[in-house]
């Protein structure tokens, strides 16, 4: 199915490069949902700049030349831009964080395209948004997508009003009946405990159990550390946890540091620089690019844990029951045992 958002989104970057228009630098703010396929027929792109909180976007926009800024959205050290293109997230306070700093790196003339669907909550954060900042836009229809168009505010408004980002950039403590621990928004499931992962804590002990000691553990996609914590009364000496975003690596590495564990934080893309091989690999991959479900985020997770394992390591994954885990992993692990099964959850324990 077309995605419509993301060919506004390449619609706007063509008109943006094309020399007739290409006055000024284009800011394309890339949350998880990027349409990096067109931009590859894309000339011009020494126009725009990048802003993305995610490792494997800022290492593929680099390779196709384009200037990237790898950060949690900080905008400090950008620029002013004719023009920002932002594709909406699915957290509201970063998407409300992201249309407050973009405003304010808007040149005199320049405009700020706000894209979504509907179901992403377009229309009531343009109403809010222009309702706030005092403009007259309104979110107009292109096939399922909304585009909002906005202007610089005036210095005043700039200086009293923001939409509310409840302290987006700060770490908070989340007080949550399982467990405390330190998240924001931006992160996977920032304020709650996962239910597939607290699925996978509850049927590690007897894996550790039979396991012949468990020296060296991995997280491979930690989000704020979940899985790494529920392993912190094991004596092992080599721990790694690692996720692509930004926000995820700082809230987990703060968890670490409060729980007393030393553990290795790495910003990588599915593990790709890591080279060690673990006893214990823990994983409960993501099903989502952006806002599209598919298998090859499962692959590409089960590949690498496969490439990070030797022949007594034990993977243990945890996915929706709609994902066929077993027959995704064939290719890479000889043998997968479901170890439990809850809430619509599969754990399985995975061997080379
Ligand atoms: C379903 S969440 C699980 C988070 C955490 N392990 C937990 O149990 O709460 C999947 C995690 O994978 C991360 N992720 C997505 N794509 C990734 C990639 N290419 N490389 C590394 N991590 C990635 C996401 O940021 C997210 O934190």
């Amino acid at each position: 199915m077309k995605d419509h958002c993301q060919a506004l989104v390449l619609e706007i970057l063509t008109s943006a490069v094309t020399p007739a228009f290409a006055s000024g630098r284009t800011l394309w703010v890339m949350d998880e949902n990027p349409a990096i396929d067109g931009l590859l027929k894309l000339n011009g792109t020494k126009f725009i700049d990048v802003v993305s909180n995610r490792y494997d976007t800022s290492e593929q926009m680099a390779k196709l030349g384009i200037n990237t800024f790898l950060s949690d959205f900080d905008f400090s050290a950008l620029g002013f831009y004719e023009r920002i293109i932002y594709r909406i997230s699915k957290e509201k306070m970063l998407t409300h964080h992201v249309i407050n700093e973009a405003l304010r790196h808007l040149a005199p003339e320049g405009q700020l395209f706000v894209i979504g669907e509907k179901t992403d909550g377009i229309k009531s954060i343009t109403k809010q948004a222009a309702e706030l900042y005092e403009s007259d836009t309104t979110a107009r229809k292109f096939g399922n997508a909304y585009l909002a168009e906005f202007s610089r505010p005036s210095q005043a408004l700039l200086d009293a009003k923001r939409l509310p980002t409840a302290s987006y950039n700060e770490l908070r403590l989340v007080r949550h009946p399982i467990m405390n621990f330190y998240s924001k928004p931006g992160v996977f499931g920032w304020e709650k405990v996962d239910k597939g992962s607290q699925l996978l804590v509850s049927c590690l002990p007897p894996v550790i159990q039979y396991m012949k000691g468990v020296d060296s553990i991995l997280d491979l996609g930690c989000g704020w550390g979940h899985l790494m914590l529920a392993t912190k009364d094991i004596p092992a000496t080599v721990r790694v946890a690692t996720d692509n975003n930004v926000a995820a690596i700082d809230a987990a590495a703060k968890n670490f540091a409060e729980a007393g564990m030393s553990v290795e934080c790495v910003l990588d893309d599915c593990a790709s620089q890591i080279r060690q091989r673990f006893d214990l690999i823990l994983c409960n991959p993501p099903f989502h690019q952006g806002f599209q479900v598919n298998d090859t985020m499962t692959e590409k997770f089960l590949k690498s844990a496969c490439r990070l394992s030797r022949r007594s390591t034990r993977a243990i994954f945890v996915v929706n029951q709609f994902i066929p885990l077993q027959k995704l992993s064939e290719s890479c692990f000889k043998e997968s045992r479901l170890l439990g099964a809850a809430d619509g959850f599969n754990v399985f324990e995975l061997r080379p």
